[in-house]
């Protein structure tokens, strides 16, 4: 299939969603293959909850806003997963773990936090085409995207998928129930909070992927953007 974008433009792909919605997954498909950047704005806020446990300090919002405007962090996105830099030291390995992914939402909610990150997230989209994922990016970071997603999918899918990463990375230990009481709990947090919560931006194409394939996704996408591409 041909798709016929021209990069000339600083193209914007926004998609948001819940957890396991196969977000980063459509993302990197869609970065490979427009030849953009990646930015996964999850592993910014992962990076934050790692440090603020790892200081002892997570459940201190002042020191926590504190770390975070000391932070120089950066994204890499190579051989299929973002490398996140927190000043020059890599925490990629430590991002995805349960302790981070039960304490993330409760980091998130804090506006100064969220405040730094979307500086950073901004500065990226500005020299860059890129795809951008998260929970605020087609409302927040980049209303004016020129391509916004809201992706979904049935809880018991995206457990399922998130139990499967699980155990990939060989965590044999936690359950269905487990993974899925905890995407629940991140879901009515995201959803619930008061800056910036998970919804579907009004302009936004809403997919629900629990019944389609990796490649199905893809190529329904790719014809939206070629459609938006061919009316600019
Ligand atoms: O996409 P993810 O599961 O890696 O995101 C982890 C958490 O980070 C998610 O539960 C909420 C938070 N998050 C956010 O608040 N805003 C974003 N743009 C991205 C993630």
């Amino acid at each position: 299939m041909l798709f016929l974008l021209s990069m000339s433009k600083n193209l914007i792909i926004a998609i948001d969603g819940p957890a396991g919605s196969g977000k980063s997954t459509l993302a990197k498909n869609l970065a490979e293959k427009l030849n953009s950047v990646y930015v996964d704005t999850g592993a910014m806020y992962r990076a934050i909850t790692y440090l603020a446990l790892r200081n002892k300090i997570a459940d201190d919002e002042a020191a926590v806003i504190k770390m975070t405007r000391g932070l120089n962090i950066k994204l890499q996105y190579k051989d299929g997963l973002t490398h996140v830099l927190v000043n020059g030291e890599e925490v990629t390995d430590f991002i995805r773990t349960a302790e981070v992914n039960a304490k993330v939402s409760d980091i998130s909610r804090i506006p100064e936090v969220r405040a730094e990150l979307v500086k950073i997230q901004r500065r990226m989209g500005e020299a860059n085409t890129l795809v951008a994922e998260g929970r605020d990016v087609t409302t927040v970071v980049f209303p004016d995207a020129e391509i916004k997603i809201f992706l979904t999918a049935d809880l018991d899918v995206r457990t399922e998928r998130r139990l499967k990463e699980y155990r990939e990375k060989g965590d044999s230990q936690i359950t269905f129930e487990e993974v899925k009481t905890n995407l629940a709990e991140r879901d009515k947090i995201d959803s619930g909070r008061a800056v910036s919560p998970l919804k579907k931006a009004d302009d936004a194409f809403e997919l629900d992927s629990t019944n389609i394939s990796i490649g199905d996704e893809l190529n329904i996408v790719l014809n939206k953007i070629n459609k938006i591409k061919e009316k600019v």
